[in-house]
């Protein structure tokens, strides 16, 4: 796979990019990541970027041109290219799945107020956000999506890690788990846990990341897992207590 990034902070990408998963999978040639600084596609003495909006309003916005001129030097016929920006879809694992059988990703970073709407409408094949948060840019999200796209292509992961994934792709949180010591500070591990009965623990694992998304992301549910805590009498998050509401935790 081929990754190319533009966008107008190449630096930001230096730290990321040189550890870890990423790093290593582009050592062992599974994907080739090129950052492209976007003012490389400007003509004038000052590299300009940006422009002030048309009708008025508050900051500036990416001219189309450098933009369009890059993909046209960088771009390949089938391409994917990402533009992101807070207005984009909710990047989500089956996005991130399907972006991870491309040959050729282009991630376009958005900077200032936005980017001239004719890059997201005429060049872009898609529009993406992470999240209902606003950032600065689109430098933390490219590298967001690259993150979870490489760790998926074959070879860049153990394979112990890759069977994990099921668990999330079958839209539910995951289960608690443990290492020792059994009990730390006093905290004791669940018993069921440590008790070596694999069928109670299955069914426990079950119960808790149901349980947990019950919890904490009711909005993954489906017909079926609704069903399944109904027939396993999981009892809804009682809004004014702190230890199913999220209050205790960051
Ligand atoms: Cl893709 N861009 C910006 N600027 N803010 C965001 C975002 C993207 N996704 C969430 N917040």
């Amino acid at each position: 796979m081929q990754i190319d990034i533009l966008t107008l902070f190449p630096e930001m990408f230096e730290g990321p990019f040189a550890s870890s998963i990423i790093f290593r999978a582009a050592e062992r040639g599974i994907v080739t990541i090129r950052i492209h600084n976007l003012r490389d596609w400007t003509h004038d003495r000052h590299r300009t970027v940006d422009d002030m909006p048309f009708g008025g309003g508050p900051g500036m916005i990416l001219k189309p041109a450098p933009i369009f001129e890059a993909l046209g030097d960088i771009g390949t016929p089938g391409a994917e290219v990402v533009l992101f920006t807070p207005n984009g879809e909710l990047l989500r694992q089956s996005t991130v799945q399907d972006l991870a059988t491309r040959d050729h990703i282009v991630l376009i970073c958005g900077h200032y107020e936005g980017v001239d709407e004719r890059v997201a409408d005429h060049l872009a094949t898609r529009a993406v956000s992470i999240g209902d948060y606003v950032l600065s840019g689109g430098e933390l999200p490219a590298m967001v999506l690259t993150d979870a796209v490489v760790r998926l292509l074959p070879g860049a992961l153990g394979c112990a890690d890759s069977t994990r994934e099921e668990a999330f792709s079958e839209g539910l949180l995951e289960y608690p788990q443990y290492t020792r010591p059994a009990v730390y500070r006093g905290i004791a591990v669940p018993e069921i846990v440590r008790s070596g009965n694999h069928q109670e623990l299955a069914r426990w694992k079950r119960r808790s990341a149901l349980q947990r998304t019950l919890d904490r992301r009711p909005d993954l549910l489906t017909a079926e897992t609704h069903e399944e805590i109904r027939r396993l009498g999981l009892a809804s998050p009682d809004p004014n207590d702190a230890t199913t509401s999220g209050k205790t935790e960051n």
